[in-house]
């Protein structure tokens, strides 16, 4: 039945492919004879999405597997057309400078944010490297304001309400995830940053890349309105209210599903971007589309962000490594549970990253909601990658589930089940359901080692 599952979703694929009229001569490759997603090749690719109006915008068609929803028409009436749309906003090069603890000092002892000591992002200088594009990549990830945030203000003012949400300092006395910066109407603001999301925390250690599984955005938001009063309409207080730790939803479309935020380890094996495989990418002008995009969007379109930003920031992604694995050898079990892993769930979690292509969310059977959203929907989960999983709990796409052992078990199918968000039946999924339990020890103690 699943095998029939997966036929159906490579229909859906070429689809999607089908949409970028192949009738029209193709882009050349500038470096065809080199190994595709190594650095070099990446460094090459830049000048097709960097100057070429005509590549983003067919990248951006290849890009969406369904140009069917929100995210995809709102994309295909406003990006790459030259003349109007997104390519008419002004570029916008912010001033900015770290959150670190003397910052925070300050604004804690009633004083205003100083415009002076905050600095231009990028000196306007393309670089021509792979090690220049990740640095000035790493900058844009943990610099580039994506918008003011009054709640993250708030929150740093108040220490009880950044510990409760998840917003905390690293060991390097910088608070990851909260920038200064100099809005476009020239006031001083604090805005949020990639790393809100995407820099988890090991004690004071701060992991980039790890999913922030304990960042209470929704709180952080209800926190503000709550104290100061701002006005906020009960139907999106409740939203906000139901997200819980480690989920999100930054986009501003009506999408009334929050998902997990997903770890981003090894990107370039991924040939399918966000859960519901909104995006499919088989080159790197997808990311940094999807990047370009985002920070546009969030930033309400009043500007958008110069090129090479959106593309040093998709070469930091793909630089981005998980930390070591805690497992020191793999053990006798672990062996066995790597047959189990072979004849159970390699069919579907294939790739490198051990997630694989995308098939009909009715065929996975979890919570369909965001697969046929209409939001980012395509009909399609993604098998999640597995990189490091043994961390990344809670589980499946909306995060509902605590460990593998319940992933793995029967227990959670029972109406009375208890789950991260509540109580009642988490269906779907039923790969490895079954197995006794000596064996899903096995496949959990190989799950463990990725
Ligand atoms: C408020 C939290 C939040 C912020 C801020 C945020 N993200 Fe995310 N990010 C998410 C969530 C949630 C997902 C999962 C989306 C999904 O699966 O539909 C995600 C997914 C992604 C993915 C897809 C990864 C994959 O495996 O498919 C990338 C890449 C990414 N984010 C990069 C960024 C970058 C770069 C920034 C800054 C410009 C950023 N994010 C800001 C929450 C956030
Ligand atoms: C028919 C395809 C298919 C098979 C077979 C399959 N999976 Fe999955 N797996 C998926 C999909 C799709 C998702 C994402 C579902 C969602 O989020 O709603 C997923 C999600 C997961 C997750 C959640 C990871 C996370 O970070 O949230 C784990 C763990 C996992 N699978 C392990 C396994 C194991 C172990 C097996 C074998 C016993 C298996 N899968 C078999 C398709 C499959």
């Amino acid at each position: 039945m699943a095998s029939a599952g997966c036929e159906q979703r490579s229909e859906r694929v070429e689809l999607g492919q089908a949409a970028a009229s192949p009738t029209e001569a193709p882009h050349e490759d500038p470096s065809p004879t080199m190994e595709r997603w190594s650095d070099d090749w990446l460094v090459a690719q830049a000048p097709l999405y960097l100057d070429d109006p005509g590549f983003r915008r067919k990248a951006l068609e290849a890009s969406l597997t369904s140009h069917d929803n929100i995210y995809a028409r709102t994309r295909l009436g406003s990006y790459g057309l030259q003349s109007a749309g997104w390519d008419m906003l002004p570029q916008w090069v912010p001033r900015q400078r770290v959150v670190d603890a003397q910052l925070v000092d300050s604004l804690r002892r009633g004083e205003g944010l100083e415009l002076t000591g905050m600095k231009p992002i990028w000196d306007g200088v393309r670089p021509s490297d792979y090690a220049g594009w990740v640095a000035l990549g790493r900058a844009v990830f943990h610099r580039y304001p994506l918008r003011p945030e009054m709640s993250a203000r708030y929150a740093l003012l108040h220490p009880e309400v950044a510990a409760d949400v998840g917003l905390r300092e690293a060991k390097d006395g910088t608070w990851p995830g909260v920038v200064a910066f100099a809005d476009i109407d020239g006031s001083a603001q604090i805005g949020i940053t990639c790393a809100l999301c995407h820099v988890g925390f090991d004690g004071q250690s701060a992991i980039v890349g790890q999913a922030r599984r304990d960042l209470d955005y929704g709180r952080m938001l209800l926190a503000y309105h709550e104290e100061t009063g701002v006005p906020l309409s009960p139907e999106l207080a409740q939203r906000m209210a139901s997200w819980g730790p480690g989920r999100a939803d930054i986009t501003q479309d009506d999408d009334e599903d929050p998902v997990a935020i997903v770890d981003l380890w090894h990107l370039r094996n991924n040939r399918f971007l966000t859960q519901a495989a909104t995006l499919t990418h088989e080159h790197p002008a997808a990311l940094a589309i999807r990047q370009e995009t985002q920070i546009l969007h969030t930033n309400l379109e009043r500007t958008r962000p110069p090129r090479e930003l959106a593309w040093a920031l998709a070469m930091f992604l793909y630089s981005i490594e998980p930390p070591r694995s805690q497992v020191a050898a793999v053990s006798v079990s672990a062996e066995r549970g790597r047959a189990q892993f072979e004849r159970r769930c390699s069919r579907c979690h294939s790739d490198a990253n051990g997630g694989g292509a995308p098939l009909d969310a009715r065929t996975v059977g979890t919570d369909a909601r965001l697969a046929f959203g209409r939001a980012r929907g395509t009909g399609l989960y993604r098998p999640s990658p597995l990189i490091r999983v043994a961390e990344a709990a809670p589980y499946l796409h909306d995060g509902t589930l605590a460990s593998l052992e319940d992933l793995l078990g029967e227990a959670r199918l029972r109406p009375d089940y208890e789950h991260v968000g509540g109580i009642g039946a988490v269906v779907g999924h039923r790969y490895g359901t079954t197995l006794a339990p000596g064996e899903r020890t096995d496949l959990i103690d190989y799950l463990r080692t990725l």
